[in-house]
């Protein structure tokens, strides 16, 4: 973030405190960051190892912005959220604080805070760290015409504690250099053609827990552990980051992984000749695996109305700068996605499998752990 920029933010406030993270084009937060950088923190004492640092900036009225004008918001997820919020308040006048960190962190951190949460709205970068959050009896239940009309059945809780805002494909992306041939189905990934050639994201992430909560879902605990133990037979490279994984396929120092699409899109972007190419999997059958991008009202929220408004909104009129943002698939289908994401082609999803990722994650874990996927 610049400082002219950050000037013209300020410029443009009525009241109250803004803070403003400085979100880049980085990499998740990777399930070994430590940081959950406050919006209140200074700016010497944030997290040099997030990638995601947040700056605080305040602070002209104090507590009387908090007359239905502030939302507070953590979040999972990162990529292009702060254009994204600058514009919900530039149409609403509600303004947003937001704070940074890993989903499973935030949501602990929701826990022990308890009624005394700032949090209005969590938001999440996986479906199974939702749904743990809604088991941990953190969501608060919203009823909401415009969400359940918006957002399909199959992306939000059945009860209506979380919704999607978008969707991330997980699939199986080659060289298009060196691979004439990739896997077509998550399974084959295991086939021995492919020993010391590829590349995977280690156990902890919640990405591959809830690729292989998907795999549990669809062929059952124990051929899902048959699969990932081939996968671990084929001596893979264990890299935690969709973008350097990428760049590892690219590089040669793989020739097939598994990984979210949206990071060729931010490659195809900086090079139209990024050397990498996807596969959809399973398209005879269940679709791939798609997680999705997640928001909720916390049950605790102090500002519950503006908390609604806000997802609401994201849902609606920021439907599509939201996913835009990131060249993710909007959770509303009748949002066109980004053209460079169009340009991915047409495929089946496996939609009906993202309510059950949360209950499944735990038994995902296990085979993770059991099969020595590192
Ligand atoms: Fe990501």
């Amino acid at each position: 973030m610049n400082q002219n920029h950050t000037r013209q933010l300020l410029g443009s406030l009525l009241f109250g405190a803004l803070v403003l993270g400085a979100c880049g084009s980085d990499d998740d937060t990777s399930s070994s960051d430590t940081g959950v950088t406050d919006i209140t923190s200074a700016p010497d004492t944030t997290d040099a190892t997030d990638p995601i640092a947040t700056t605080a900036t305040t602070e002209a009225g104090s507590d009387s912005a908090d007359a239905g004008g502030t939302v507070t918001v953590y979040t999972g997820r990162h990529y292009g959220i702060e254009p994204v919020f600058e514009q919900f308040t530039a149409d609403t006048g509600i303004e947003v604080r937001f704070t940074t960190g890993n989903d499973p962190e935030l949501r602990e951190r929701l826990i022990a805070e308890g009624v005394n949460t700032p949090a209005d709205v969590v938001m999440t970068a996986d479906a199974a760290n939702i749904e743990l959050s809604a088991d941990a009896g953190i969501l608060a239940s919203v009823d909401s015409d415009i969400l359940t009309e918006t957002i399909p059945e199959e992306l939000r809780s059945e009860n209506n504690d979380w919704f999607s805002l978008s969707q991330r494909a997980r699939v199986i992306i080659s060289s298009t250099e060196r691979v004439e041939n990739p896997p077509t189905t998550y399974a084959g990934v295991g086939d021995p053609e492919w020993q010391g050639k590829l590349c995977l994201r280690p156990s902890t992430h919640p990405y591959t827990q809830s690729l292989v909560a998907s795999l549990i879902i669809a062929e059952g605990e124990a051929r899902a552990t048959e699969i990932v133990q081939s996968w671990v037979a084929n001596d893979p490279l264990y890299i935690n980051s969709d973008t350097d994984i990428y760049n590892a396929v690219a590089d040669g120092e793989c020739d097939i992984a598994i990984a979210n699409t949206y990071y060729l899109g931010r490659l195809l972007t900086e090079n139209p000749d990024f050397p990498v190419g996807i596969v959809w999997p399973e398209q005879d059958g269940r679709g791939a695996h798609v997680n999705v991008s997640t928001a909720a009202v916390t049950a605790n929220a102090p500002n519950p109305e503006g908390a609604l408004a806000l997802i609401e909104w994201l849902a609606t009129d920021g439907q599509q700068q939201f996913a835009d943002a990131n060249f993710e698939y909007p959770a509303d289908p009748n949002v066109e996605p980004n053209e460079i994401v169009v340009g991915f082609g047409e495929f089946t999803a496996d939609l009906p499998a993202v309510r059950q990722l949360g209950a499944n994650q735990p038994a995902a874990v296990g085979v993770l752990s059991a099969t020595g996927y590192e």
